[in-house]
């Protein structure tokens, strides 16, 4: 049996999916358009992320392979503000629905993004398979899969691939959500997900997924 709190974000989770079809983007076209919009920049030409820079600590994200319809909806929550983050916005201010799906058609088509070895992450291998149903912390595997590859969602918005991302990405992400400064996610499932975890946690789970495969 799963616990209710689980079926509850996990309809919520598939609710949203499935009010999220859309049509699919020119890649072609997309890798024009991400170059006029200076994408590169920062996440690289072919979404492998960003190099980092003298100074600052980029926390850039990957986006090589990751899912065409989850990148659509980030660009559009940008947009929107929904997801807030100025810089993000301002750049996709001017774009409309049919330039996001083309850009997110380039960078989905780029090689899937690959991680790096990182430091020891027991805990963030537990925490990922198992959750910790004490604390009612959900096991990340029961959306994002085992190894943290989903495949995308037939006709609807996918669970984004979150192995091989960018380690300082994601724990920023991961405490974006659980502060709620980051609420873009359907029925909140992220923000419940999150909201029990320590900063230990948080960075434990990030090393493990930007690890290249689970181990
Ligand atoms: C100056 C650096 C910079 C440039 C240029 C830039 N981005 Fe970003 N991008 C970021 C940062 C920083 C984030 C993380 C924002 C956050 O914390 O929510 C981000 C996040 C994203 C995300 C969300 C990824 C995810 O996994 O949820 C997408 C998609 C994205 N950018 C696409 C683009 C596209 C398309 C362009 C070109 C139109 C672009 N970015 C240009 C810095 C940049
Ligand atoms: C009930 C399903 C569900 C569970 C459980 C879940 N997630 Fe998510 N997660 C999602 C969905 C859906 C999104 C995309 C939300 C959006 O539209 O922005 C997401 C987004 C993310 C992101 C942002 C990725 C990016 O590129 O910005 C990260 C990181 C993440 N999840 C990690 C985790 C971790 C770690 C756990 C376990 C503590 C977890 N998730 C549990 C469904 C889930």
């Amino acid at each position: 049996m799963l616990p209710s709190s689980l079926t509850r974000a996990i309809t919520a989770c598939l609710l949203g999916l499935a009010l999220h079809a859309q049509a699919a983007g020119d890649p072609v076209a997309g890798r024009l358009k991400a170059e006029d919009g200076r994408c590169f920049e920062c996440h690289g030409e072919r979404g492998e992320g960003g190099a980092p820079v003298a100074g600052a600590e980029p926390k850039f994200a990957k986006l090589g392979g990751q899912h065409a319809d989850y990148l659509v909806k980030q660009l559009q929550d940008f947009r929107s503000g929904k997801r807030a983050n100025d810089f993000m916005r301002m750049l996709v201010r001017e774009l409309d629905d049919a330039d996001l799906r083309d850009i997110a058609a380039y960078f989905a088509s780029q090689p899937l993004m690959q991680g790096s070895p990182q430091p020891g992450h027991d805990t963030g291998a537990r925490l990922y398979r198992e959750g910790d149903a004490a604390r009612g912390v959900i096991a990340c595997a029961s959306c994002h899969g085992e190894s943290g590859k989903t495949a995308p969602a037939a006709g609807g918005l996918s669970v984004p691939i979150v192995r091989g991302q960018d380690a300082r990405y994601l724990e920023e992400q991961l405490g974006h959500w659980r502060s709620g400064f980051r609420r873009n996610s359907p029925g909140d499932v992220m923000n419940q997900a999150t909201r029990a975890l320590t900063d230990a946690e948080v960075r434990a789970l990030s090393a493990y997924l930007a690890a290249p495969a689970a181990p």
